[in-house]
């Protein structure tokens, strides 16, 4: 990348852990779009998942993830090996503070530190002049703008719309774990959400009363299990109990095995 900037031309990257599907393509053209030159990092990064949770059942596909780089001209593949990112001696872990107090944060003790970890050395070792992230993971974009802010990064964050299947659920690498039984029940998270968003719309304020209503749909599904559903200010990712900007509603469940989060912002433009 450094090179790209001694000839007066624009980088961009996008931090990936492969399988990469319709929501990373979009990620990726953005980029592609904004940026002369352009990299992916593919790494399934072992410090943000917790002990229980699915890093060895992880989707991993190189050779179709090669195949859409090259297909959508990126520029350079970076596939670390394990031990490159984290040699035997390695002992920085970075801690970012308040905006990981809720929702995934909560959940997954452990997970926000595992992605500053190793985003800052994404950067530091790629130093891009862009870095591109999905609104899906509408709190890790947060978390990563406040490390950039915070640790004085030169690089500029840009957040991408999620993509979604015919049916408005978010793709994620996950979602290729489900049954077919659990696929149609997990589609119940976007119908909540959107009925959060339109509540709002409408003019409904107290975040109690919205919540519930989410969580109340949330739980017709009977596949479903809720880990969380909450209102909170985009900016600092913290709960709120009365609406009066715009508001993130967030949610993580559980289908069966599998764990999937979405988000949709609310904002009433009339207000
Ligand atoms: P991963 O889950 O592979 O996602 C890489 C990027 O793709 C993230 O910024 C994520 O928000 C975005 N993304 C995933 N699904 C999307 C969708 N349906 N629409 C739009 N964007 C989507 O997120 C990670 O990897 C890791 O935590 C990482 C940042 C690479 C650090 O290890």
């Amino acid at each position: 990348m450094e090179a790209a900037r001694r000839g007066g031309l624009s980088s961009g990257f996008v931090p990936t852990m492969g399988a990469l599907h319709e929501g990373h393509r979009k990620l990726i053209q953005a980029a592609r779009h904004e940026c002369d030159w352009l990299a992916v990092s593919i790494f399934v990064n072992p410090t943000q998942f917790g002990p229980e949770e699915d890093f060895d059942t992880y989707p991993r596909d190189l050779d179709s993830d090669l195949a859409m780089c090259r297909q959508l001209g990126v520029d350079l593949v970076f596939q670390p090996g394990r031990d490159e990112v984290y040699p035997a001696t390695h002992r920085t872990f970075v801690e970012v503070e308040t905006v990981t107090s809720h929702l995934c944060g909560r959940f997954r003790p452990g997970h926000f530190r595992g992605v500053a970890t190793v985003v800052l050395k994404l950067l530091n070792i790629l130093q891009p002049d862009r870095a591109y992230f999905g609104e899906k993971d509408a709190q890790q974009t947060v978390v990563v703008r406040q490390l950039v802010k915070d640790l004085n990064l030169p690089v500029d964050i840009r957040q991408v719309p999620t993509v979604r299947e015919f049916d408005g659920l978010a793709i994620s690498s996950r979602n290729q774990h489900l049954g077919p039984q659990e696929r149609r029940a997990a589609t119940v998270l976007f119908r909540a959400l959107k009925e959060i968003r339109t509540m709002v719309l409408q003019g409904a304020r107290d975040a109690g009363r919205i919540r519930r209503r989410g969580l109340r749909l949330l739980s017709q599904e009977p596949l479903v299990e809720v880990e969380y559903l909450e209102m909170v200010d985009p900016e600092t990712m913290q709960p709120i109990s009365q609406v009066r900007g715009p508001a993130r509603a967030a949610a993580a469940i559980r289908v069966g095995g599998v764990r999937l989060i979405d988000n949709l912002l609310c904002e009433d433009a009339g207000r």
